[in-house]
């Protein structure tokens, strides 16, 4: 592995390198939200399935921001929070945390200016209406008796919410989320459903079942980043340790079952996969793992969480993953899946992936100059 200078100097490069691919995007097709490339092209007709992924590109623009300090990228990161503002009241998904937690709590963190807040906390409310009295949970998108796996990195904006406006209700149905999701989704060996089926009368918990991994009884690479990312935040909003140990059980899950390099293929349990890999996962497994790092109190486990995380952002720091060597390329990190079955951004560029790469970047950056 890299020594820690020299990685500092591949992150630069990789953040210099994401700045033109960003200043691309968006001076070609001005106000366009992409999400998955064709070809390595961002533009296209290509079916969206779900409308969740709008707050990646914002918030890559804040992080761009964050990262030099130009006004330019500031202009840019507002002007494209600003283009969602009017999904803080969207009912038709469950991905307001993605909207709105790269974006608008960026802002807000960086003005503290209330009238920001407000939009997180509205955005945070309307999330919760999705709440399933009889089950437990915030229901997907797809139908009222369906819980995905993906909603633990959505809940932590109701936790958010709940905590900015001391509403005890909002506090308590985030919690009866993230212990229905637990209990139905994380299996005993750490692995996770992608989602969980429900009987809508009674809110008896049916079968496990998927959208995008390999079968209901496996385990889809991304969800298992998803998991292992969102019950660490769930820690940091409650300070309940069953939280903490279960997204330690996903990440050893995770570390034991993807490949050396870290980077798994489309579902951690197919066995002879078509594709060798699901960048994206691994992107959003290396943010999760090295927030995870700071949460565990044996600092043998957080060297663990830490190096593993480094291990996978090398790999995706190599000109196999990150486009830099490969002209025409619009995107800035390769090989993601959005939706195998559907054939929706197979071996593409994706936001979400995009997002998560500079994300964890970005950390691991920032903790450098500590
Ligand atoms: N939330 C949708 C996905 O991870 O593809």
């Amino acid at each position: 592995m890299a020594s820690r200078s020299k990685f500092t100097s591949r992150i630069e490069q990789a953040f210099d390198f994401a700045g033109r691919q960003l200043r691309h995007l968006i001076e070609t097709y001005p106000d366009y939200f992409p999400m998955y490339t064709v070809q390595g092209k961002w533009k296209h007709e290509g079916e969206a399935w779900t409308n969740w992924c709008e707050g990646f590109l914002g918030g890559q623009l804040w992080l761009l921001y964050q990262y030099t300090g130009d006004s330019w990228w500031r202009d840019k990161a507002e002007h494209y929070s600003r283009l969602l503002e009017h999904r803080k009241t969207d009912r038709s998904v469950h991905d307001l945390g993605f909207l709105f937690w790269p974006t608008w709590k960026r802002w807000y963190d960086i003005t503290g200016d209330e009238s920001i807040n407000q939009v997180v906390i509205e955005a945070g409310k309307t999330l919760a209406l999705r709440f399933q009295e009889k089950g437990g949970y915030l229901h997907s998108f797809v139908a009222q008796n369906s819980l995905f796996i993906d909603i633990m990195m959505n809940v932590g904006i109701i936790f958010y919410a709940a905590w900015e406006t001391q509403d005890a209700h909002l506090w308590d149905l985030a919690y009866k989320h993230c212990m229905t999701t637990r209990r139905t989704l994380v299996r005993g060996d750490g692995s996770t459903a992608h989602e969980g089926i429900f009987d809508t009368d009674t809110g008896e918990f049916l079968y496990q079942s998927t959208h995008q991994g390999w079968r209901g009884d496996s385990t889809w690479s991304r969800g298992q980043a998803w998991a292992l990312y969102g019950f660490g935040t769930a820690y940091t909003f409650t300070n309940d340790s069953r939280f903490l140990v279960t997204a330690q059980m996903c990440a050893d899950y995770y570390i034991e079952r993807a490949p050396e390099h870290g980077v798994p293929p489309n579902d951690l349990d197919e066995p002879n996969p078509a594709l060798p890999y699901e960048s994206s996962a691994a992107a959003i497994a290396a943010s999760g793992l090295w927030q995870l790092a700071s949460l565990v109190d044996d600092p043998d486990q957080a060297q663990t969480y830490r190096e593993y995380a480094l291990r996978i952002l090398n790999t995706l720091l190599t000109p196999e993953f990150l486009a830099v060597e490969t002209p025409g390329w619009e995107g800035i990190l390769k090989h993601g899946i959005y939706h195998l079955r559907k054939g929706l951004g197979v071996d593409e560029s994706v936001m979400w992936g995009e997002y998560f790469l500079l994300e964890a970047l970005w950390k691991v950056w920032n903790d450098s100059r500590r």
